[in-house]
């Protein structure tokens, strides 16, 4: 029998349902499970002692400021700093092209609060942030599907997927969640091109882009579509929405991020932002400025990169060891995950439950995939960020052995 609640559920929130990740979170508060689970940042990097000085400074220099009421487009000496580290980027970006937010989870909601109608149908990667997913379904959001390989997303069968009419293609170019896989330049440039010629637009999710281990950086799309405009005024009428997020450089519990897109744009979710929360806490916003200026975020972003490499490494060595042969996964350069492909017939999701009878848990491929889940179920999602070297080899080393188990049964 449906409660009178389920009666009063809006259609759009009925269909709403917990995240897979945010369920296996429960399950890895255990402090026995070896968790690749979910995209936890290492937290003996996160900056305590930074966060404590810079807290007293704001608390001595300016209270009022840090606990009244301020403006929805964001802290302003946090936005310039923002400008300055996009400008690294080859992106020049003014003021009134940046909106803070509380969080690139925030991001999404009010981009799609600005975009999307009942049934628009958004572009998406396969398999895709299932968080974004999340997101989109509240929306009402109908969805065509593009797979990506090594390369990221598979560019040439944009044209035919184009044809279902997307009010907005939802990217995650660099370093992949899951696929830990990063779009080439060359389908950057395709990407661009087919994006002015069919007038849709891109919404670039980028919370991993500054996490490069090695090799050359590639431009984000936005500062790519800005070359394709050549004008010297500003990012004005291009079609690229960029997310930026301070939860992998800094801490997610900061829950601070950033839109940068045309000012026509940034107007528009600055009113959105108003009904939502009216701003992301000035507190916090101070907190990350004070924190991160005159050269400490580089600075720790250098010293994440090691660490990040160091367990990537060591994860892709164990794998190399202990997996059997008929397993495959992605090679990522950067970022927090790779992805893994089980032998035909096997199902991640089974494979789960025999993994944390042993204490070792990691996130099944379904929820990554918008429309049809089954295509998820040889693929799972590993993390290895936050977990020691050590703990990740012997993690690695139990999830070896419950695959082959699995591939005797
Ligand atoms: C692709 C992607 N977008 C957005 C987010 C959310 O980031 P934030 O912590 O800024 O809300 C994540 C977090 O894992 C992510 O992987």
């Amino acid at each position: 029998m449906p409660t009178p609640w389920q009666y009063r559920f809006a259609q759009n929130a009925q269909s709403t349902q917990s995240s897979a990740i945010r369920e296996l979170l429960k399950v890895t508060q255990n402090p026995e499970v070896i968790s690749f689970g979910g995209g936890l940042p290492a937290p003996e990097l996160f900056p305590v002692e930074e966060f404590k000085a810079a807290s007293d400074r704001i608390l001595t220099q300016s209270p009022t400021a840090a606990l009244q009421y301020s403006t929805s487009e964001g802290y302003s000496p946090l936005r310039e700093m923002i400008a300055r580290q996009m400008d690294k980027y080859g992106m020049k970006l003014g003021l009134d092209n940046i909106l803070i937010t509380t969080g690139s989870q925030q991001s999404l909601d009010l981009v799609s609060k600005l975009l999307l109608n009942n049934a628009d149908r958004i572009l998406v990667e396969n398999p895709t942030f299932l968080g974004a997913l999340q997101v989109f379904g509240i929306f009402g959001a109908r969805y065509v599907t593009v797979p990506i390989d090594d390369d990221g997303l598979q560019t040439d069968l944009l044209p035919e997927a184009f044809r279902s009419g997307p009010k907005f293609m939802y990217v995650i170019p660099t370093f992949q969640n899951p696929g830990g896989v990063t779009l080439s330049l060359k389908r950057r440039d395709t990407l661009i091109a087919l994006s002015d010629q069919y007038g849709i637009p891109i919404l670039e999710d980028d919370p991993y882009g500054q996490l490069r281990f090695e090799g050359e950086t590639l431009p984000p799309l936005q500062t790519l579509d800005a070359a394709r405009l050549k004008t010297t005024d500003g990012y004005r009428d291009g079609n690229v929405i960029y997310l930026g997020s301070f939860s992998k450089t800094l801490a997610p519990g900061l829950r601070l991020a950033w839109i940068s897109a045309p000012p026509e744009v940034i107007a528009k979710l600055v009113q959105i932002k108003q009904g939502a929360d009216l701003h992301t806490p000035i507190f916090v916003q101070m907190m990350a400025y004070e924190t991160a200026r005159d050269g400490f975020l580089e600075r720790h972003i250098e010293k994440i990169r090691e660490v990040y490499r160091d367990r990537r490494n060591v994860m892709l060595a164990a794998m190399d060891e202990f997996f059997p042969p008929e397993v495959h996964w992605t090679q990522p350069s950067g970022g927090l995950f790779l992805w893994v492909r089980l032998p035909e017939g096997m199902v991640s999701a089974e494979l789960l439950r025999s993994a944390l009878k042993m204490n070792v848990a990691f996130v099944p491929g379904n929820s990554f995939f918008a429309t049809d889940e089954k295509a998820g179920d040889r693929y799972f999602r590993l993390n290895f960020s936050n977990m020691t070297p050590e703990r990740i080899r012997e993690g690695i080393h139990r999830l070896a052995k419950a695959i082959r188990e699995a591939m005797k049964a």
